[in-house]
């Protein structure tokens, strides 16, 4: 069964069955401004933080569900029939109106006709005004398509935040008084009275014929959203209070002639009421019309880095539009801001961003360097990375300005500081590949000689805080020798303490191949050899100590038992430790076969790869908390998606690229989009996971969106499966694909030039280069052009 379908022309995902059982959601905005949106206009807004400055409320985990959201309604004057035009929040019953949505990249578009009328609203965050004066635009079309004229009003409603997401959730005797409404130059504004710069406001480009500030007025006692009273009786009040729930309703009445069309515009912004006067001037309908012009071309040059043809349609689909929207989306607004994580945290987790920080520097170089720098500020002297940081409280100078008595608790900088005892292993191990990556992409050696200051004292240059990482890692080790597993591995529900973790030690040894990458390309050769030697005693010991015959251990907990071994009944096989073993490069030829097999044999489902299994049943805290989750949910036997793609690189890096993309496919959401009734979720996103075999609701997807599942995704494919890897000194073009494919083509765009990659496979092989030309001429790498077109012919042989 299916919601929607894919208009590729569009790049849109069109919702053509709106009463879908789960959310369909999009993210609107390019810079500071985001809002996180529903299939049914369900959803809320922020601006820089979705804790710290809310601008629109949400009723999180709801019934009915996504509610409230930035809804526009039409009233018919004379019958007092009234809907909106997203399907909710007045329901409509579905055979009398008719409803789409389209979710595209940075705006949504809602459409209806009901009673002779059809309507449009398209929602999106214009890019230039980001930096300053950031404002979103319902942007809103009225047409009569019936033979008489009508009398219309159309409303737009939205219902602010108290701007903190904790002032909106409790302690209401002091939130209730402490935010107002008022009505200025025709716009409603909503203030936070103790907050010098919490101006919020709704406004349209016209002279409103109603409003209403208060949201009590506008939906009425017992009614909601659904109903409210001044669509309803067609009569808004021109409430303002100081104090109570704000809300901007603002009403226009149109008169529409046979086949006339009107056009009406919505701003939500933040500011006083010269910012909505601003907003009105700069966005009129010419205005507006540029402004989403601008935001088209935007998606155009950021999706023109890397254009594949593939002769398979959904990873075409994946790969050029929406796997790479949702890795932006990822860097952009870190994950604090969905339908799931709704804002109570800020900041940025440690590994998740450093893994989106390496993912998508082609296309995000900026957003990905700034991750980067925030997080080499969020690292700790003796080398690890502070797990969840929040990078404005680290840079923010301490002040001795007023303290308010009571409302909002400010995190404070040594608070956030935590010692070694909350330490994740892997968190600053990320932070290597993503700079390293960041650098081959950018060609800029110098940033590895930027001094950076860490969290708790003193500076050192990024290279030294590469060096504090592996240091920290290579010394944190247990009694086998294998690195410590501390508070968690990449895996949150695996706390092994002082116990072992193979996936730590596997990318320890990784992050140090990166790491030599760049010493060899700085020349610095005391730091290759001795970072080259203990890289190479770890894989020994690791070759040794976690093999356990037919596939590499999880590791050990703190007494020293096994953890994922062929003898163990729960939790025999890992995906972490098996895929890491292989990418590492430290497990040789027949361990990577091996262990790779038992990855297919024990975890493979047609939803994709478990993340163990047996699922765990008996609680064990030596081994962590995934022994006390749900078997099949999350860490304990779901399809945990972020780990998938490091099973395609591994299947890649062996050569097997049917077996990668069998992988790939099972993950794959656009795949599943006929298969609603089982996955419900938006086939366009990844999502964090997907129930496992040993839960009832085996297939079924949740947490779209904010997952780095997104740019691992993206990350595998291009990389390793399409094999399209800058270096420091060339391109590599390597890829592992199925050997029925005839070959494939790709446009990347690097440090200046293009590449036009053409690759054929005429032995119908599945790995192994046979000859480059580029530009027709021979080539053993395929080097760094500065500028122009360059036409680069990769050949196949087989190994
Ligand atoms: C969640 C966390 C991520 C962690 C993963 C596995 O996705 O955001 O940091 O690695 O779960 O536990």
């Amino acid at each position: 069964m299916r919601y929607g379908y894919f208009d590729d022309a569009a790049r849109e995902y069109v919702i053509d069955r709106v009463d879908v059982p789960v959310s369909m959601t999009n993210y609107l905005g390019t810079q500071r401004m985001g809002t996180v949106i529903s299939h049914n206009a369900g959803g809320y807004s922020w601006l820089d933080s979705p804790q710290h400055h809310r601008i629109t409320r949400f009723r999180p985990n709801g019934v009915p569900m996504d509610w409230p959201g930035h809804y526009v309604y039409l009233r018919d004057d004379e019958s007092g029939k009234y809907w909106s035009l997203s399907w909710q929040p007045t329901g409509l019953p579905l055979d009398e109106a008719k409803y789409e949505a389209r979710h595209g990249l940075s705006y949504s578009r809602f459409k209806c006709d009901y009673q002779d009328i059809s309507a449009e609203q398209i929602l999106f965050i214009p890019r230039e005004a980001g930096k300053e004066d950031p404002v979103e635009i319902f942007d809103v079309r009225i047409r009569n398509n019936s033979s008489r004229e009508r009398n219309l009003s159309v409303y737009g409603y939205v219902e602010f935040s108290f701007h903190e997401i904790d002032m909106d959730n409790q302690n209401f005797q002091m939130s209730l008084y402490a935010a107002g409404s008022h009505y200025e130059n025709d716009a409603v504004l909503c203030e936070l009275h103790y907050e010098p710069n919490a101006w919020q406001f709704f406004a349209g480009n016209f002279v409103p014929d109603g409003y209403d500030g208060v949201r009590e007025a506008f939906i009425g006692n017992y009614c909601t959203e659904r109903n409210p009273a001044g669509v309803n009786t067609g009569k808004l009040t021109a409430s303002h209070e100081l104090g109570g729930n704000p809300c901007g309703a603002l009403q226009k009445k149109l008169t529409l002639k046979p086949g006339e069309e009107a056009r009406v515009l919505f701003y939500l912004g933040t500011g006083k009421g010269d910012a909505a006067e601003k907003a009105r001037k700069r966005y009129d309908e010419a205005g507006t019309d540029e402004a989403f012009a601008e935001l088209r071309s935007f998606w155009d040059a950021k999706l023109g880095g890397l254009q594949v043809t593939v002769p398979h349609e959904n990873m075409n689909r994946s790969l050029n539009i929406w796997n790479l929207y949702q890795s932006e989306v990822n860097v952009l607004f870190s994950r604090f801001s969905s339908f799931i994580e709704v804002g109570g945290r800020t900041g940025l987790g440690y590994r998740d961003t450093a893994q989106d920080a390496m993912c998508i520097p082609h296309a995000e170089p900026d957003m990905c360097m700034k991750r980067i720098r925030q997080l080499l500020h969020g690292q700790m002297k003796q080398g690890y990375g502070l797990h969840l940081f929040d990078p404005a409280v680290l840079e923010k100078e301490e002040t001795d300005g007023f303290k308010s008595p009571t409302v909002i608790p400010e995190a404070d900088k040594k608070g956030m500081l935590h010692g070694l005892k909350d330490a994740c292993a892997d968190d600053a191990l990320w932070l290597i590949p993503a700079i390293v990556e960041n650098v081959r992409e950018s060609g800029d050696l110098s940033f590895f000689d930027q001094e950076i200051p860490f969290a708790d004292e003193g500076s050192g240059t990024v290279w030294d805080h590469m060096k504090a990482a592996l240091d920290f890692s290579y010394e944190q080790v247990g009694s086998h020798g294998v690195t410590k597993g501390l508070r968690a591995d990449w895996n949150d529900c695996l706390n092994l303490g002082g116990g072992e973790s193979a996936m730590v030690a596997f990318l320890l040894v990784w992050a140090t191949n990166h790491f030599l990458d760049a010493a060899r390309a700085m020349g610095r050769k005391e730091d290759e050899a001795k970072y080259t030697a203990l890289k190479a005693h770890m894989e020994e010991t690791c070759r040794k100590q976690l093999w356990d015959g037919k596939w590499f251990l999880r590791g050990f907990t703190a007494a020293g038992a096994p953890i994922g071994s062929q003898a163990a009944v729960e939790g025999k096989v890992h995906m972490e430790s098996n895929t890491w073993a292989v990418i590492s490069g430290a497990a040789d030829r027949e361990q990577g076969l091996s262990c790779m097999d038992a990855v297919d044999e024990w975890l493979y489902t047609p939803w994709g790869l478990m993340l163990n299994a047996p699922s765990f049943v008996t609680l064990d805290d030596s081994i962590g908390f995934v022994t006390r989750v749900y078997p099949g949910v999350k860490e304990n036997g779901a399809i945990f998606s972020h780990p998938n793609p490091w099973a395609w690189v591994a299947e890649c890096m062996l050569g097997r690229g049917s077996r990668a993309m069998k992988f790939y496919d099972a993950l794959l959401p656009e795949n599943q989009n006929d298969k609603m009734e089982i996955r419900q979720a938006e086939p366009y996103s990844y999502c964090q996971f997907i129930m496992g075999k040993d839960h009832t609701a085996h297939g079924r997807a949740r947490h779209p969106f904010m997952t780095g599942s997104s740019g691992w995704a993206y990350y595998a494919a291009t990389r390793y499966m399409l094999g399209i890897r800058p270096g420091f000194e060339g391109l590599t073009v390597d890829p592992c694909i199925p050997a029925h494919w005839d070959g494939f083509e790709a446009v990347r765009k690097w440090r200046g030039a293009e590449y036009r990659i053409k690759v054929t496979n005429p032995s119908h092989v599945e790995k192994g280069v046979g000859r480059i030309l580029a530009d027709g001429k021979p080539v053993e790498t395929i080097p760094v052009f500065d500028e122009g077109i360059h036409f680069i012919d990769v050949e196949l042989k087989g190994e």
